[in-house]
């Protein structure tokens, strides 16, 4: 484990990366089991999210148990792909905010372009949880933290499914108090800028625009 950086070996969870890789998956099925995947990984990304003690009165007795403490937390997807996240986690945090980050890799060059942007206010006081399936070159994810530090994030988690050692290591450079929370640490990039063996291109996937 690369620090900060936490690579789920959850059986379930490896069980049904396979069947994202796959590429007989179609789209119905992928976006079912990305929802599923995303709930796992999302339960080991919100381990140590704080929480306060609250008197609960059980039909036996009175007990003092624990709730989230805190403001609403911030789910973040990137566009596309990153909404097809957003389901899983809400079912985890069904009171968390959502902000949308619009953002496309430029074919050729591989640097993000951003065309959208809208996030919740009193980012400052909110823990926010950026989601995109894919972390590649990197360019998008450390595009997105620079974007929500510039609108007053302090704390940052970013979850992806799948990605390469150079997206690591670009978001590890450019954001390095931000853990990573990975259903998979996979070999490389192709030229192309797809991650090898990845799961293709996740937005077309999710959205059925193969
Ligand atoms: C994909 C993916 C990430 C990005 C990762 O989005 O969902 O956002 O590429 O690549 P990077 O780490 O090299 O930046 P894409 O730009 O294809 O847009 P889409 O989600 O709209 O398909
Ligand atoms: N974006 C994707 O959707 N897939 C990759 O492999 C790389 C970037």
């Amino acid at each position: 484990m690369i620090q900060n950086v936490y690579v789920s070996s959850h059986p379930l969870l490896e069980h049904k990366l396979s069947i994202l890789r796959d590429e007989r998956t179609g789209t119905r099925e992928f976006r079912e089991v990305l929802k599923e995947v995303t709930m796992l990984l999302g339960y080991e990304a919100t381990r140590d999210l704080p929480t306060e003690d609250i008197e609960v009165k059980t039909p036996v007795a009175t007990c003092t148990c624990k709730k989230l403490s805190g403001r609403k937390l911030v789910l973040v997807p990137i566009l596309r792909a990153g909404i097809g996240m957003v389901d899983g986690f809400l079912q985890l945090l069904p009171s968390a905010k959502v902000g949308h980050i619009g953002l496309s890799r430029n074919e050729e060059t591989l640097e993000p372009i951003e065309y959208y942007a809208k996030v919740p206010n009193e980012l400052d006081k909110r823990n926010v949880i950026v989601v995109d399936p894919m972390l590649a070159t990197g360019g998008s994810a450390v595009a997105a933290l620079t974007k929500l530090k510039e609108r007053g994030a302090k704390n940052l988690r970013l979850v992806c499914l799948v990605a390469a050692p150079a997206g690591v290591e670009a978001v590890q450079k450019a954001h390095p108090e931000v853990p990573i929370y990975l259903a998979a640490l996979d070999e490389k990039l192709n030229e192309k800028g797809y991650i090898v063996p990845g799961l293709g291109d996740a937005g077309d996937r999710i959205f059925g625009t193969l």
